[in-house]
Formats: C-alpha cells, structure tokens, sequence
C-alpha cells in the first residue's frame, strides 16, 4: 500500500518532450535532451472543473456535410495572413513559439491593434498591464478601444472571466506562466502546460474563438515546455531572426489550415514591426560591388522568390588547423562543397580558413544554393569578383555536376526583376526554359564552368 502511494505521489517529466519516467534519469532517451527531468505530481484523476462534454454532436457521414469555405478573419497583415494560410480561422489555436525578445508580444499586440473590429482580450503573465501600455506607446496603439487587457496566470480566473464575456479573439502570453491552482506542479511544467493547453482548446472550439499562445523557447532550436502541445494546436508559428539583424522571420511549421512553405518577413523598427514586401530589394541593399566573394543567388521561401548575397571569406590558415564556419548555409553542406572543390576543381583549400555567411540574417536550407556558394569560395580564394550583374542558382553534385532545382521560372523572373542581366542555371533546367529578352540565361553542366563563366 505504501509503496502504491508513493508510485501515485511522484513521477519525473522531462520538461522538453513529456516523457515520464518514474525515477530521476540525467538524459532522456526519449528526447536526448540532458538535465531536463523534473519531479511532478501526477495529474488527479479526476478533474475538479465539471466536465463540459457537448452533447448535440453526433456521427455523420460524409454526404450530410455542406462544403464550406472556411470563414477567415483577414488581419490586414499580409505577411501575417499569407502565414497563416490566408487569415485566422475561427475556433483555431494557434501556438506561436520564438526566443524571448524576437518580438512575439509586440506582433500579437500589432495584430490585436489591426483588427480594430473584434474585440481583443489580452492576457498577460509576463508583464504587467502599465509595461504593455508602455509598448502600446511605442507602436502609438495606446488609444486602441478594442483590446482589454488581462494581468492574470490564475487559469481558473482567465477560464471564469471567458465564460461570463468570451472576446472574439483570444491571446495569452505566455503559456508558460500560466496555472491551475488544482496542480501541484509548477507553472511552466509540462503537465500545468498540457493541461492550460487543454482547457484553452476546448474553450477555443466550443466558442469557435480563435486562441494565440505565446511561447517561449528556452533551448537552442527546442520549444521546451510549448513543444509539448504542439500536437494539440492547430498551428504552429515560429517568429525567428538573429539577434545583430533587425530582419524577422514568421514560418508555420505546422497548419491545419494552410501551407507551411510560406514565410512572413519583418523588419523590428523604432515603431514596431514592420512588413518587408520586397525581400530581395533589402536583402541586396549592402552589397558591395567589385569586392571577390560575393554572389547573389536566387532562393524561394514558400511560394516567393528571394534574391541574396551569399558571402565567401578564405584565407590562409595562421595557426593550427584551418577553420570552417557557415552562418545561414548548413555546416555540413560546406564541408561537402570544399570537398568537391578540392577534388572536382583542383582548388587547395587544406591550407585556408573558410567562412561563409548569408547576409542579412537570412537561413537558407534548399540546396539551390550551392552553386552560389562554391563561387563564392572560388572568388574569394582567387581574389576575383564575381560579375556583379549576375545571379547563380543551382545545386552541386559530388562529382561537380550542376543539378536540377526546382521553380526555376519564378527564379528567373525574380532575377530579371531585379535588374541583373545574366543568370546561370543548371543546364537540365533549360528544357522547356525559352530565353526572354530581359536576362541571358546561361545553361551549365559543371562548377568548373559556371566559375569561368562568373568570375570576371
Ligand atoms: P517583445 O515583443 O517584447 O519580445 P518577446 O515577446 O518575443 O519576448 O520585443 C522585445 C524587443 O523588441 C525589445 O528588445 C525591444 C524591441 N522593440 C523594438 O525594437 N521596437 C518596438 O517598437 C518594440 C515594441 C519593441
Ligand atoms: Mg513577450
């Protein structure tokens, strides 16, 4: 008997992915996240809030539902609509994760600001209510009469105030800090936010109103603590940049609703966030003409395409073991590069030091731009610039060959756009391609060309 109650009385929970075990362990095998077990209370059997399970719900074939359009509620904020897939969907929960300070309290209260027609209830657990009004100031939203604000973690009071006036649309920020008094756990602890988690979800699809939770992520690329109601939500947003570039990155990772291809762009200014509409304008505004390693290639974020500078530093290695660093290009995909470098164009890279870097902040994942890369490299360690008028997409294979992308159309015209005269491409994109008089498309088939070609 003693030994059943003390089973009940505790359980350790890691508070990155939920796994539970019943002793304290150093490592999850669930997650392998190290030092992330906590003691928790299980989870009373029985809930003390009477359940509130709808009854006029009943099975239904396919052929008794009407087709409907989902009803949305346009913000206004195209970068934001796009995301979300076209606007936000009634009754939806949306989980909206980044690193403190990315700007994920001043985007809610932009979008709460924006849809002056609903009435906004705004709760906060982070800050105080004169701290928001201090932000409302900054983003003059001061004398916005559509939003009430809520300082207010106590899930029970939030719960009671939304059952007596339900807003039309909901936020609460942070999910992190709020709690059932019912739970023994602490705020922020993975079952007080699962079960925040599930008393928001149901008030969000029996009142058909849209719920935004913020969360925080606390370790490098893991939504710790909200990462665990990412099953339950209907969408996850990620509001993303680095901390020296004032640019910020909106991505849906997940979308019951909508793609999750499409990003929102957003430059954090004196006054708020801002929307960036024409990325590849910006994204090239500093380059530096006629400086080696520096080329622009052609990228598509979601459906869009986006011109950038991707930057290449080499230079011989004064200590010890050369040095390689990439930020925004996979590491991994660098040192393939090199590899093919060495092997495939006869450059001898053993001796230098090798830095890449995406301007502007961006992160880029699609292997289009490899090509752009390996010039870059290429010009740099022979101090030649790249043809400034040019861009260059494509992806390399390890044996120097230029692969097929994919979009190579909207790269074109985005290139053309933009003013460049010359783009190269992989020459098993050129099928179906016709040239059009704006830009000379310039088929290749191996690195060792397109470097001849582009390096002036
Ligand atoms: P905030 O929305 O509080 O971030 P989060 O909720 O994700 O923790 O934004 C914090 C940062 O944004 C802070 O460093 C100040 C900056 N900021 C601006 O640069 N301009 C503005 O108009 C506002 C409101 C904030
Ligand atoms: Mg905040």
């Amino acid at each position: 008997m003693g030994k059943l109650m003390a089973k009940l009385q505790s359980q350790y929970v890691c508070q990155s992915c939920g796994y539970i075990s019943p002793r304290w362990i150093g490592k999850c095998p669930n997650c392998n996240q190290w030092n992330t077990f906590i003691e928790e209370a299980p989870k009373p059997v029985k809930a003390s809030r009477k359940s509130a399970v709808p009854t006029r719900f009943e099975p239904v074939s396919f052929g008794q539902i009407e087709a409907q359009q989902v009803p949305r509620v346009k913000v206004g904020l195209d970068e934001f609509d796009r995301v979300l897939g076209g606007g936000i969907v009634p009754g939806s929960l949306i989980l909206l994760g980044g690193d403190p300070g990315i700007g994920k309290s001043t985007l809610m209260l932009q979008v709460a600001v924006l849809l002056a027609n609903s009435s906004i209830l705004y709760v906060t657990g982070e800050e105080s209510v004169q701290q928001l009004k201090l932000r409302a100031e900054r983003l003059h939203a001061e004398n916005a009469k559509n939003i009430l604000l809520l300082a207010e973690t106590n899930l029970d009071i939030i719960l009671d105030i939304l059952e007596r006036t339900p807003p039309d649309i909901l936020v609460i920020d942070s999910i992190q800090t709020m709690y059932r008094p019912g739970l023994e756990s602490a705020p922020g602890s993975v079952s007080q936010v699962r079960e925040s988690t599930a008393l928001l979800l149901r008030f969000a699809k029996t009142k058909q109103v849209p719920v935004f939770l913020i969360g925080h992520v606390t370790k490098e690329g893991v939504i710790a603590g909200p990462r665990i109601i990412e099953h339950m939500v209907d969408t996850v947003l990620q509001f993303e940049g680095e901390a020296h570039y004032s640019y910020r990155i909106l991505r849906a990772l997940k979308n019951r609703f909508g793609s999750t291809n499409e990003i929102g762009i957003f430059e954090m200014r004196e006054t708020g966030l801002h929307e960036v509409k024409n990325p590849s304008e910006i994204f090239l505004s500093e380059r530096h003409y006629g400086t080696s390693g520096s080329t622009v290639v052609a990228s598509i974020e979601g459906t869009r395409p986006i011109l950038v500078e991707v930057q290449a530093l080499v230079t011989p290695t004064s200590y010890g073991l050369p040095q390689r660093n990439s930020t925004g290009y996979d590491f991994r995909r660098l040192s393939l590069l090199l590899a093919v470098l060495e092997k495939r164009v006869g450059m001898n890279l053993g001796q230098y030091d090798v830095f890449v870097n995406i301007a502007g902040g961006l992160k880029i994942i699609e292997p289009a731009v490899d090509l752009g890369v390996a010039v870059s490299i290429a010009s740099s360690l022979r101090d030649v610039p790249v043809d400034s008028t040019s861009v260059a997409v494509g992806e390399l294979g390890l044996s120097g060959e230029i692969r097929t992308i994919s979009h190579i159309e909207k790269r074109i015209q985005e290139a053309a756009k933009l003013g460049f005269k010359k783009i190269v491409v992989p020459q098993n994109n050129m099928r179906g391609l016709k040239q059009n008089g704006d830009i000379e498309i310039v088929p290749v088939e191996r690195i060792e060309r397109a470097i001849e070609i582009l390096l002036e």
